[in-house]
């Protein structure tokens, strides 16, 4: 169960896509010894995106480590179905778990279902979809990840049209409800994203591109925190 002031607190998320999967382990230790407290799984199925990723094995075997140190595993579900699979990621690990809208023909009840199984409950939303799906659920959401590029790949541009979503989201959203913005996030754009209300930001390339992992999560967090954030 992820503490409620959690959801409102600022967090950087290092999205493990974009780092060396020969050493995710020393990885996840040098980005949580320099602050990271979140750390962001990607889950692709090659169908919902043109991409394969992991699946709960890799979690089961990560997320001991996570907890270990006081951290917590935030898993982006962009596969058909996820409902299907939402038991095994919790039973492997997962703190919050977030399912794309485009995927689920049962919205309220998938994530009424992660709810159920003591995880954070997000809703993810594609940059090409509306807030439509998302209002349905704003009244049971943990948080809402909000898709800053087309997902399947790291190291892609932020989408600027995308993130005037979170703006509006802050609106709709009750008081608490966390924004998740995932997606082409870096030290030169962090702080606008900030400012338009997010305040979990999930950062793949930036960080696990960067010649030094843990010095980048320092300054992304430091940018984060000199910014003015709107909620
Ligand atoms: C993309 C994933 C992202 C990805 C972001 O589909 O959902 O979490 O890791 O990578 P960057 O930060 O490089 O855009
Ligand atoms: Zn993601």
């Amino acid at each position: 169960m992820i503490p409620s002031a959690v959801y409102r607190e600022l967090q950087l998320l290092p999205s493990l896509l974009s780092a060396d999967f020969a050493r995710l382990g020393e990885q996840i230790d040098a980005v949580m010894d320099a602050g990271a407290r979140m750390i962001h799984v990607d889950v692709m199925d090659g169908h919902f995106v043109p991409n394969i990723t992991v699946g709960p094995p890799v979690l089961r075997s990560l997320s001991p480590r996570v907890r270990e140190r006081g951290g917590l595993c935030s898993v982006h579900l962009m596969i058909e179905r996820p409902e299907d699979y939402l038991v095994d990621f919790v039973q492997a690990g997962a703190d919050a778990l977030s399912v794309h809208v485009e995927a689920c023909p049962h919205l309220y009840h998938s994530v009424a279902a992660i709810r159920a199984l003591g995880a954070g409950a997000g809703v993810a939303v594609n940059p090409g979809t509306d807030l439509a799906g998302v209002r349905e659920v704003a009244d049971i959401v943990d948080y809402v990840l909000v898709m800053t590029v087309n997902p399947g790949f790291g190291g892609q541009k932020l989408i600027a049209a995308a993130l005037e979503k979170v703006t509006v989201l802050r609106q709709i959203l009750p008081e608490g409800v966390a924004i998740e913005v995932d997606g082409g996030v870096h030290r030169g754009n962090i702080r606008q994203v900030v400012e338009a209300g997010a305040n979990w930001l999930v950062a793949g390339s930036a960080v696990f591109g960067a010649e030094d992992p843990a010095a980048e999560v320092r300054v992304l967090r430091g940018l984060m925190a000199g910014s003015a954030p709107v909620w």
